[in-house]
């Protein structure tokens, strides 16, 4: 392995984005999270990991203390919940996602020790979030510290059977070569508004335009990743009946059209408040619905089973958001709710070890490239 081939991950959580990148030989020197719960499980994955420093992201000096050299890489999957109607849209002013210029003021201290390549990480709200503002200023706070800019959204349905849409923004500094090309068009990466600001948004830096490929049919299929035996807990006669008294006419229509038919099924719901009261929303289209952390009943996924044993519901397991992150045999521990929030907050595995191949991996070698042994800037 490359010894230089270092990262930091920062708002670590269970070490998710660290797992995807091992794959390719990058070697995790500093990881931070201000989560115990989250940190029992980082170390049931990886084993007692003095690394990983458990301390809240604003205490600038502790950290830029503890992180050793330089590091090529620094990822940041900074919190989502101010980005998204759970945090009423405060964007990067809310108490969580103003963590962003946490991470970019550690960048700014490390100085000359500042990381050539950065990853960020968050839900499409992002680039919504307070019109687009706070997506802007993030990009402008990254450029201001040196780093020439590419940003796109990546779906783990590609990878894993799971609706995860996800906006990636990838720096680099100026000195690593990258081909100059054409602005981005529309397509499977790069939605219309993200496109729109990519062509408006003028940065110092400018920006690195990355010829991505498009991202890989999925292998595993829904059915591959829930488990349907009589040891699971399911639910009642009368708890399944109440889920369905609490789906819209349309949602029902559809269960009792495919409890008609003789294929067996495999869906997903959810519970969530919807002006009328409390709905339980299906989906048959062979992906889990986005994983969540647990917030009271609505945050939790339910598996709804069409077959011979009839309809049947129960809770989603802490198993099965493990497999549909890309994580089949992570070590599980600690409690059932911090499994949940674990997972829920995380990043799907292979999505990451996409990322890294296409854009990562390519960044650093050709920073490496340029500069003989070192890194680039
Ligand atoms: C979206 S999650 C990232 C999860 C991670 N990518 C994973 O694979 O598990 C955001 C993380 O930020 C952490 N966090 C929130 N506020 C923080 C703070 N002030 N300092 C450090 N970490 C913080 C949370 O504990 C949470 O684990």
């Amino acid at each position: 392995m490359d010894a230089d081939k270092t990262f930091c991950e920062f708002f670590a959580g269970i070490g998710l984005v660290g797992e995807g990148l091992r794959a390719s030989g990058w070697a995790c020197v500093y990881a931070n999270d201000i989560a115990p719960g989250k940190r029992e499980l980082y170390e049931a994955l990886n084993g007692p990991s003095p690394r990983y420093h458990l301390e809240d992201v604003n205490r600038t000096a502790e950290i830029v203390a503890r992180i050793p050299g330089r590091p090529a890489l620094a990822t940041a999957s900074f919190p989502c919940v101010d980005l998204s109607l759970a945090g009423h849209y405060r964007g990067l002013d809310g108490r969580e996602s103003s963590t962003f210029f946490a991470f970019a003021e550690v960048l700014r201290t490390l100085g000359a020790r500042r990381p050539p390549l950065v990853l960020l990480e968050n839900v499409p709200g992002f680039l919504t979030s307070r019109q687009g503002r706070d997506f802007v200023t993030a990009a402008e706070t990254l450029a201001g510290l040196g780093y020439r800019l590419d940003a796109f959204v990546l779906d783990a349905r590609h990878f894993a059977p799971q609706s995860r849409r996800r906006v990636f923004v990838v720096g680099a500094v100026e000195e690593i070569p990258a081909p100059a090309r054409p602005a981005s068009q529309p397509g499977m990466l790069r939605p219309a508004n993200l496109v729109k600001i990519l062509s408006t948004l003028r940065l110092p830096t400018g920006w690195l335009n990355l010829d991505l490929p498009d991202p890989p049919e999925r292998g595993v299929r829904l059915e591959d990743v829930i488990d349907r035996d009589d040891a699971q807990d399911w639910w009642s006669k009368v708890e399944v009946d109440r889920h369905c008294r609490m789906m819209s006419d349309d949602h029902l229509r559809q269960v009792e059209k495919l409890r008609a038919g003789a294929t067996p099924r495999i869906g997903t719901a959810f519970r969530r408040v919807r002006s009328g009261g409390q709905r339980t929303e299906v989906r048959f289209d062979g992906l889990a619905g986005c994983l969540r952390t647990p917030r009271g009943g609505s945050g939790k996924q339910i598996v709804v089973a069409i077959d011979a044993c009839g309809l049947r519901m129960r809770w989603m397991t802490p198993r099965e958001y493990a497999r549909l992150q890309g994580m089949p045999d992570f070590p599980l521990i600690g409690s059932r709710n911090q499994q949940l929030f674990g997972f829920g907050d995380a990043v799907c595995v292979p999505a990451i070890q996409w990322v890294d191949r296409q854009v990562l991996t390519p960044l650093y070698e050709s920073a490496r490239a340029s500069r003989g042994n070192g890194h680039a800037g």
